[in-house]
């Protein structure tokens, strides 16, 4: 599987940041958008492009624009949302499916309790976004959503992700590709990652 620890010092300064004790939520809102902005650029650097001749304002020239298919952007509520205006920073015109998991109190698996994908995802690159990637159980369900849609290229874009939760996902997705700001230590016994950046929900919405 493709896990791709982005190490941009930009990244690296603005995670430092977020990592602080007593941040307010405006200042984490901000750089966990701009840390998303960051991971979408490196996320799209495979983009295939097609060349075309416009009229530019000399006569015309040859330029490129990202050829065949298209975007959707796939938020895991709750926290997913935070990191969505940072990937629509960078692409505008991208399409958005939401889902919503919550873990079954008897099976102690995620359910989807809300799925609003968009049309035709046989014909789309997914790009999920999400805070953390802790135990994977959230992602590993959102593939399968997206796989049982037609699905077959998915990146998945969070700001820091626990080893453990890697390798459950490489074991139940060795096919899709990973883009993180960190790979952090490890998960603690209430399934937070550590060092982390605590309730990422929590953080992103001022809830507590
Ligand atoms: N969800 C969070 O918000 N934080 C973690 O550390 C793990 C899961």
């Amino acid at each position: 599987m493709k896990i791709v620890e982005v190490r941009h010092p930009l990244i690296r300064h603005k995670l430092g940041l977020m990592r602080r004790a007593g941040i307010s939520t405006k200042e984490f809102r901000e750089l966990a958008s701009e840390v998303a902005s960051l991971l979408t650029y490196e996320a799209t650097q495979d983009l295939e492009l097609v060349e075309q001749t416009i009229e530019g304002w000399a006569g015309p020239v040859d330029v490129q624009r990202i050829k065949g298919k298209k975007i959707t952007i796939v938020p895991i509520l709750r926290a997913g949302i935070g990191m969505l205006p940072g990937v629509l920073e960078l692409i505008p015109s991208a399409k958005v499916g939401v889902v919503g998991l919550q873990r079954d109190e008897h099976t102690l698996q995620p359910v989807a309790y809300y799925e609003k994908l968009t049309g035709r995802m046989d014909e789309r690159i997914a790009l999920i976004v999400d805070p953390m990637l802790a135990t994977a159980g959230t992602l590993i369900a959102t593939v399968d959503m997206l796989k049982a849609a037609g699905c077959t290229r998915i990146k998945g874009l969070f700001l820091v992700a626990a080893p453990e939760g890697l390798k459950r996902i490489e074991a139940a997705h060795p096919d899709i590709e990973i883009y993180t700001a960190s790979i952090d230590e490890r998960l603690n016994e209430q399934g937070y990652i550590l060092p982390g950046l605590g309730d990422a929900g929590d953080k992103i919405f001022g809830t507590k």
